[in-house]
């Protein structure tokens, strides 16, 4: 049986061209540490390490590549920002929508004294935008969000958002783990402080590797959560006061940088807009193949070319994941069931606590895959 990947919110598969090439090249061929080293191997690595700063700047239309910082991933990343940034009796908002990558190290932060309120999204996900000013308090410091909903797909208007931020002199800081890679994401444009990405989603590359994209002002306020070695200044015990150094403490993932830049190379060379509209079109082939059945219900967003390729089903007075257990063992369709690590997104959408089945689709997937899906529903449905 021909097994069909439609798990690709989780992580992507299969990985971009040139992924594992470029892992194995750095793992057999060049192996040696960065910044650490005076010898031709080190440089080399060290320029692909550059290079990748680069391509992520181009990306997300970011002026400097000294501000991308490394880490392992967006919780590491998220992590980092909220328990670097915020202090008791700060406050902050967050969408109804968040990822628990968000809520978990800010629910940490509430026991020390930092409070949050959520912004209410309506039945689809969608933010309520004109609420937005009216939560902001003297204590507020920042708006933290997802670009899109890992649950529903649902987008949420960054730039009118940052647009907010700038007005009241608050920090923005994005959670772009479903949209980099495939939406278009401008920090400048967008009023972004802190972009927040993981490797291995959208933008195809391994696990293990993701990283911030900061803002200088902002950079200057975090408090480093880690710190250790750089390879620079080693004269002193002091943390540099540089970036990336400041943040980048200890030997990094090169195997994962290394073939994270073959994902970057080979999203600059399809073009993420090529992407975002064969994903979508797919989302959308699914989504009407799923019309046919009165108890599939769709979350989020109506219209599948307004939303991240994540087709969420709640499959009314069934039993959502002993179908997503006959989609799997049955027909060789992998999703994902249940909460999706967002409890108040399924709050938000209606479908808590039992969950949705998830189709996430990808660049790789086919339409014949979907029309398997569509069909492999179909036959599950007619038996009970
Ligand atoms: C919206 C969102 N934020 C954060 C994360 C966490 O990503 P990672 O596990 O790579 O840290 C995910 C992963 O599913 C996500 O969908």
């Amino acid at each position: 049986m021909d097994r069909i990947y439609l798990d690709n919110a989780s992580t992507s598969y299969p990985k971009a061209p040139g992924v594992v090439e470029n892992m194995r090249l750095f793992m057999e061929e060049i192996g040696c540490n960065v910044g650490r080293g005076g010898y031709a191997g080190a440089y080399s690595a060290g320029e692909v390490v550059y290079d990748t700063r680069e391509r992520l700047c181009r990306l997300f239309h970011s002026p400097k590549p000294q501000n991308v910082i490394f880490t392992s991933n967006i919780t590491a990343s998220l992590n980092f920002i909220i328990k670097g940034l915020l202090h008791p009796g700060d406050h902050v908002l967050v969408s109804a929508m968040e990822h628990n990558a968000m809520m978990r190290p800010l629910v940490q932060m509430e026991k020390l004294g930092v409070s949050f309120d959520r912004i209410p999204c309506d039945g689809q996900g969608q933010l309520l935008l004109d609420q937005v000013e009216g939560l902001i308090r003297p204590n507020t410091r920042a708006i933290l969000m997802l670009h899109a909903s890992n649950v529903c797909g649902t987008v949420m208007p960054i730039r009118e958002v940052g647009a907010i931020c700038h007005k009241h002199g608050l920090r923005f800081v994005v959670d772009a783990a479903q949209t980099a890679g495939v939406f278009p994401i401008d920090i400048v444009d967008m009023r972004i402080d802190a972009l927040a990405f993981t490797g291995h989603k959208s933008l195809l590359g391994p696990q293990g590797i993701g990283g911030f994209i900061i803002e200088d002002s902002l950079a200057a306020e975090l408090d480093p959560l880690i710190s250790g070695g750089t390879g620079s200044r080693s004269d002193s015990e002091e943390v540099p006061d540089f970036l990336p150094d400041r943040f980048e403490g200890g030997t990094m993932n090169l195997p994962g940088i290394f073939g994270l830049n073959a994902s970057l190379q080979y999203l600059e060379k399809e073009g993420i807009g090529n992407i975002l509209q064969h994903e979508q079109t797919l989302s959308k082939r699914f989504s009407e193949g799923l019309a046919a059945f009165d108890c599939a219900r769709i979350a989020g967003t109506e219209d599948p070319m307004k939303r991240a390729p994540v087709v969420s089903v709640d499959f009314t007075g069934r039993d959502n994941a002993e179908i997503a257990f006959l989609l799997d063992s049955q027909y060789g369709i992998m999703t994902r069931c249940g909460l999706h690590c967002a409890p108040s997104a399924h709050k938000t959408l209606g479908t808590f606590p039992q969950g949705t089945v998830r189709f996430s689709i990808g660049p790789f997937n086919t339409p014949k895959e979907i029309d398997f899906a569509v069909d492999a529903i179909k036959a599950i449905l007619s038996t009970y």
